[in-house]
C-alpha cells in the first residue's frame, strides 16, 4: 500500500484515535463518518498525505507492527506490556487512561501482601508473572481468562485478579476492591523498527502533528 499504514485497536481506542488524527489535521473529518457508518469494515484510507488504517484486535496490533504489516500502531500500554514486541513506543496519546491493578475481596489484603500460593486470574499472564515473580518475589499460580475476569474471585476460581480499572464501577458492582496498583496505562503509538528508518520523514511529521494534540488530551484527563 502507498503511504503509511496504521493499525488501530478495535473498540473504544479506535474512535478516540481517529478523533485525534482529525484534530491534528492528519486526516479529514469524513473518515470518522465512513468508520461510523460501516462499522464492520476493517480497512480505511485517507486522501492527501496518504494514511491507510486497519482495525485489529488490540493484542494483535503489536504483532502487525512488529512484522511490518503496519508501520504504525495505536493500542493500550497494557497490550504492549503483555505482548512485549520489539517496537519503538513513540507517543503517549493521553486518552484511554486507566490502571493495571490487583483486585479482590478486602479480606484477602493481608495474605496478598506477603503470602504465597495465591491463585491469580487475568487476561494478562505476563504482566501478572512479572509483578508477582519479579517485583514482589511471591510464588503464585496464574489462571489465564479471556474476559469478565471479575467473576473469578466471586465464583471461587481465584483469590485475586490482575486487570484494568477505569472508573472502578465493575469492581464496585461485584464487591471487589483495588488492593495493589501495578502501573498506570493509556493509549500509545508504536512504530515498526524498519519503518522508523525507511519512512523517517513521514513518521516524524506524523509524530510532530499528533504530539501537540496528544498533550492536550493528556491535560483533559
Ligand atoms: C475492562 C476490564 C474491566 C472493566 C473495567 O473490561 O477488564 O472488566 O473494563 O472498567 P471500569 O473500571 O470502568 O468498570 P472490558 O469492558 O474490556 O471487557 P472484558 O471484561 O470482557 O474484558
Amino acid at each position: 500500500m502507498d503511504g503509511l499504514t496504521v493499525a488501530l485497536a478495535k473498540g473504544r481506542l479506535a474512535g478516540r484515535t481517529v478523533d485525534l488524527f482529525i484534530k491534528a489535521g492528519v486526516v479529514r473529518p469524513e473518515l470518522k463518518e465512513i468508520m461510523d457508518e460501516t462499522s464492520r469494515r476493517l480497512v480505511f484510507s485517507s486522501e492527501g498525505p496518504r494514511l491507510n488504517f486497519f482495525m485489529a484486535k488490540a493484542p494483535d496490533v503489536p504483532t502487525y507492527v512488529d512484522y511490518g504489516a503496519a508501520d504504525v500502531g495505536v493500542t493500550g500500554k497494557d497490550t504492549l506490556l503483555e505482548e512485549r514486541r520489539n517496537l519503538y513506543e513513540v507517543l503517549d496519546l493521553g486518552f484511554g487512561a486507566c490502571r493495571m491493578v490487583v483486585a479482590g475481596r478486602e479480606e484477602i489484603r493481608d495474605r496478598l501482601r506477603y503470602g504465597n500460593n495465591l491463585r491469580v486470574a487475568t487476561k494478562y499472564p505476563r504482566i501478572a508473572v512479572d509483578y508477582f515473580g519479579r517485583r514482589k518475589q511471591q510464588t503464585v499460580e496464574i489462571v489465564k481468562l479471556n474476559g469478565s475476569v471479575e467473576l473469578a474471585p466471586i465464583i471461587g476460581l481465584a483469590d485475586v485478579i490482575v486487570d484494568i480499572v477505569e472508573t472502578g464501577a465493575t469492581l464496585a458492582e461485584n464487591g471487589l476492591s483495588v488492593l495493589e496498583e501495578i502501573t498506570p496505562l493509556s493509549a500509545r503509538m508504536v512504530v515498526n523498527r524498519a519503518s522508523m528508518k525507511m519512512q523517517r520523514v513521514r513518521i516524524a511529521e506524523l509524530i510532530t502533528k499528533l504530539k501537540k494534540w496528544a498533550t492536550e488530551a493528556d491535560r483533559e484527563r
